[in-house]
């Protein structure tokens, strides 16, 4: 028989599990399963373990991102505070549990789904996500066509999701067709596959503001669930040509003035055109794919190219027809 005390075998986590439950934080059936090992959430997943300047690091791949100074601002804060909720937790603080899962409502192109992968791959640089990926789903992914099968396929989207975010684009959609709507038993099936799978993936919701909030208002249990909120606002026409800048130089391009000059044109011309709807970011950079290949179709005609003239995007590369 070993003579050891059998508390000195029990490891750092199993302790916290201790102290949670006898602070009345944690249910008796969590505790157990997770003394036992029975329950999925491992630490790992449910804290950060590193230094403020390693999380300054992550944050800061933020900062390449075009304007979006309330966004950014919101997800210091979420940062901020799951670092001090683990700080207070090693100070034997009481603590608030994690509930990280979002909504982000916004035009098209204001860059939803971009800042939902950089933060998938920021919570899994902090340990708060095993692998960081992002899975895009919508309506036809998650609703089926008879009973059951809408609860099939929804199990499955966040199945894929785990260690991850699952990113449910227009999730307004899902409470558009009333009660009798499969669309409602998708919403319910991702309320409890949040319960399910505590911690283990984030849900982010999006879609247009007023649309999110009427669909937040359609389940109880929704609100409670999605705490944090993240308003993309329209770009201003600055951060528009910013953001051309910005997607020329990453394939090696760079704008000739004149270039500069028509491409501020066309975007003030769809700033102003209501009769179509204006897709921010993503107008900018279809033009600027667009201008890229109509430059190579330009010097193509040519026998001999300089390094500069294959760097340089001109007005003529952004052509009248290219409005849209
Ligand atoms: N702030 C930004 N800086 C640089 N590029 C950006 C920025 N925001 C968006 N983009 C670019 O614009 C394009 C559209 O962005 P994204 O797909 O994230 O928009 P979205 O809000 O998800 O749109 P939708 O609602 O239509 O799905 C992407 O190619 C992205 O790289
Ligand atoms: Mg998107």
């Amino acid at each position: 028989m070993p003579s050891k005390n059998r508390w000195n075998q029990v490891r750092p986590t199993q302790y916290r599990v201790i102290d949670e439950f006898e602070q009345s934080n944690m249910a008796v059936g969590e505790a157990l399963s997770r003394l036992s090992g029975k329950y999925r959430t491992d630490e790992a997943n449910s804290t950060m373990h590193m230094t403020r300047e390693r999380l300054l690091q992550i944050i800061s791949r933020m900062d390449s991102l075009v304007g979006l100074d309330g966004v950014k601002e919101m997800v210091r804060q979420i940062f901020a505070h799951v670092y001090i909720q683990e700080q207070r937790r090693l100070a034997r603080l009481k603590t608030d549990p994690l509930v990280l899962h979002m909504v982000f409502s916004g035009n098209p192109g204001t860059g939803k789904t971009t800042v939902a992968r950089l933060i998938a791959e920021m919570f899994r640089d902090c340990g708060l996500l095993e692998k960081g990926h992002l899975v895009e789903v919508e309506r036809a992914d998650l609703v089926g066509e008879y009973i059951g099968h809408t609860a099939q396929k929804t199990r499955e989207s966040i199945q894929r999701a785990l260690g991850g975010v699952l990113f449910i684009d227009e999730a307004y959609s899902l409470a558009r067709g009333g009660n009798k709507d499969f669309g409602r038993e998708a919403i319910d099936c991702l309320v409890k596959g949040i319960e399910d799978y505590r911690n283990q993936f984030v849900a982010i919701i999006a879609g247009y503001e007023n649309e999110m909030k009427y669909f937040l208002s359609t389940n109880p249990g929704l609100p409670s669930r999605f705490p944090i909120h993240l308003h993309f606002p329209d770009y201003t026409l600055s951060s528009l040509i910013a953001i051309a800048r910005q997607t020329a130089q990453e394939h090696q391009y760079k704008l000739a003035p004149d270039a500069e000059f028509i491409l501020r044109r066309k975007i003030q011309q769809a700033l102003l055109d209501a009769s179509r709807e204006f897709s921010n970011a993503r107008f900018v950079r279809n033009l600027i794919e667009k201008a890229i290949r109509h430059q190579a179709s330009r010097l193509f005609q040519r026998s001999r190219v300089s390094r500069e003239e294959l760097m340089t995007l001109r007005a003529e590369d952004f052509r009248e027809e290219d409005v849209f």
